[in-house]
């Protein structure tokens, strides 16, 4: 079944042309659809965005780096991606790598090879990288891991990053030492001299930090080399995109919501936003461009790494989760921690980026339960409070009120359609929607794509 792509155009007349030839149409673009993460990631954001990339003629991502890990099973052949947009295995879409996001740039060749071995072909012809995205250096990585050695013995616990660099990267993007890709395709002897001081100020911070610089410039150098081909000024590519013909552009999230630097569970959170402000700033696309904004939630919650999780059990029904959800981290190999679906964090999620529809998948895990718990409002001290807390103390102490269900003990996974649910499940969902205040449009029973029940 596909998708109603928006592809929406509205009223600008005399949009400008850089060439100054009057347009054919008369508008202020194509609108572009947004997938984002509402819990703390691993949502199936890959799935989702594969689902419609079969049709997307452009495919962003627009924050993050590495730390993202998506999963796409496609003719039950599995792919995890973390730098590559999910659409690259479409061979009719572009994948484009926009400013907001923070490349690696031997994990994205590595990624690319990894790929290949597993069938992918084109990709180097199919993939735009801007060239005001930061890059994430080896030492950035190595310092990722000093920063949680050192959080760990000053206060005793740590992130739990996944070591990507992605913290630093960011911390060099914002204090304006950072390099990117137009530096390293520039003037080579300027970029060794910003790349020797960067070194430098890292070292001066971190001691024991030890970088071979030659052989870091050497191999930097002949990545420059591979990507010089891909590489536009993003800003530009997209403005060409939505204001040429028709055309379907799809942003895939990263990371998610709870996990935004601005508005997750600081500290314990990534270093970029994760939230519908990502898709304007990471790629240069007008708020008036975006359409339909897809909020990704699994049926129940997940978390990887350390920080507040209200719903969480540390129990049997935990453990079931983890292991019928094989709840595992694609980049880190980690144990996801697995509780109850929280609605107050997608409502939280909702109010940030303002969701069209949700995309509810993993429904299939929930299979085999009695009863299904819901988390739908946080107590303090006895009464119900109306936000999400932002001090990790507080959120820490919330009571959970929660609204039980009783479980279908019916196998959803060959359910394509609504009705083939059982009756049980159907109200799940219907209890979601109504307290989320935002329509279903897809619910996951598996892996793959044709596991994905279109709701309208
Ligand atoms: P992402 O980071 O949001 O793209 O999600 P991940 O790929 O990290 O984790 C989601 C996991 O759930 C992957 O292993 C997917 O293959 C799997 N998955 C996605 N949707 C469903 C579903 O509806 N049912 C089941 N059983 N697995 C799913
Ligand atoms: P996708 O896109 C789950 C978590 C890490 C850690 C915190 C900070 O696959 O949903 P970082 O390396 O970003 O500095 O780590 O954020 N984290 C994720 N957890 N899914 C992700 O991405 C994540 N990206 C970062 O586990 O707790
Ligand atoms: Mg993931």
């Amino acid at each position: 079944m596909s998708h109603s792509w928006s592809a929406k155009e509205h009223k600008n007349a005399n949009a400008p042309t850089t060439t100054g030839q009057k347009r054919t149409r008369n508008d202020g673009g194509n609108k572009v659809t947004v997938v984002l993460g509402a819990q703390w990631g691993d949502e199936g954001k890959g799935k989702v965005v594969d689902l419609l990339a079969t049709e997307a003629d452009i495919v962003c991502r627009c924050q993050g780096g590495n730390n993202a890990g998506h999963t796409v099973v496609v003719d039950g052949k599995e792919y995890d991606f973390h730098l590559l947009p999910s659409g690259i295995i479409n061979p009719k879409s572009i994948s484009l790598i926009g400013n907001g996001v923070v490349i690696h740039l031997p994990g994205l060749f590595e990624e690319c090879e990894k790929n290949e071995k597993k069938g992918l072909r084109g990709w180097e012809k199919r993939l735009i990288v801007s060239d005001r995205a930061h890059i994430v250096f080896d030492f950035h990585q190595v310092v990722d891991g000093l920063q949680e050695t050192e959080r760990q013995a000053q206060d005793g616990k740590n992130i739990g990053t996944t070591k990507k660099g992605i913290g630093p990267a960011y911390s060099s993007k914002a204090s304006r030492t950072g390099l990117r890709i137009c530096d390293l395709l520039g003037d080579y002897k300027e970029f060794s001299t910003k790349f020797k001081n960067l070194v430098r100020q890292y070292q001066n911070m971190y001691p024991s930090l030890v970088v071979d610089v030659e052989d870091q410039l050497k191999k930097l150098k002949e990545y420059a080399e591979r990507l010089r081909p891909m590489v536009r000024d993003g800003v530009y590519y997209m403005y060409e995109a939505l204001h040429g013909s028709p055309k379907k552009i799809l942003v895939e999230g990263a990371n998610a919501a709870l996990l935004d630097i601005d508005f997750g569970t600081y500290p314990f959170v990534t270093s970029s936003n994760c939230t519908v402000g990502g898709a304007c700033t990471g790629l240069g696309i007008p708020p008036l461009n975006i359409g339909d904004v897809f909020g990704v939630a699994k049926a129940y919650t997940t978390r990887v790494g350390i920080g507040a999780f209200p719903t969480e059990q540390l129990n049997a029904i935990g453990d079931l989760l983890q292991s019928r959800g094989h709840e595992v981290g694609v980049t880190t190999g980690r144990k996801r921690r697995c509780g109850w679906l929280d609605l107050v964090i997608v409502r939280y999620a909702h109010m940030i980026n303002g969701f069209t529809a949700i995309a509810m998948t993993k429904l299939d895990i929930l299979d085999v339960l009695d009863e299904i718990k819901v988390g739908v409002a946080y107590k303090l001290n006895g009464k119900r409070i109306p936000h999400f807390p932002a001090n990790m103390d507080v959120l820490q102490k919330v009571e959970v009120e929660y609204e039980t269900f009783p479980g279908w003990k019916t196998d959803t996974s060959a359910a394509r359609k609504w009705n083939d649910l059982p009756a049980k499940a159907q109200n799940y969902i219907r209890f979601i929607e109504n307290h989320i205040g935002v329509p279903i449009k897809w619910v996951g029973v598996g892996k793959s794509r044709e596991c994905m029940i279109q709701m309208f």
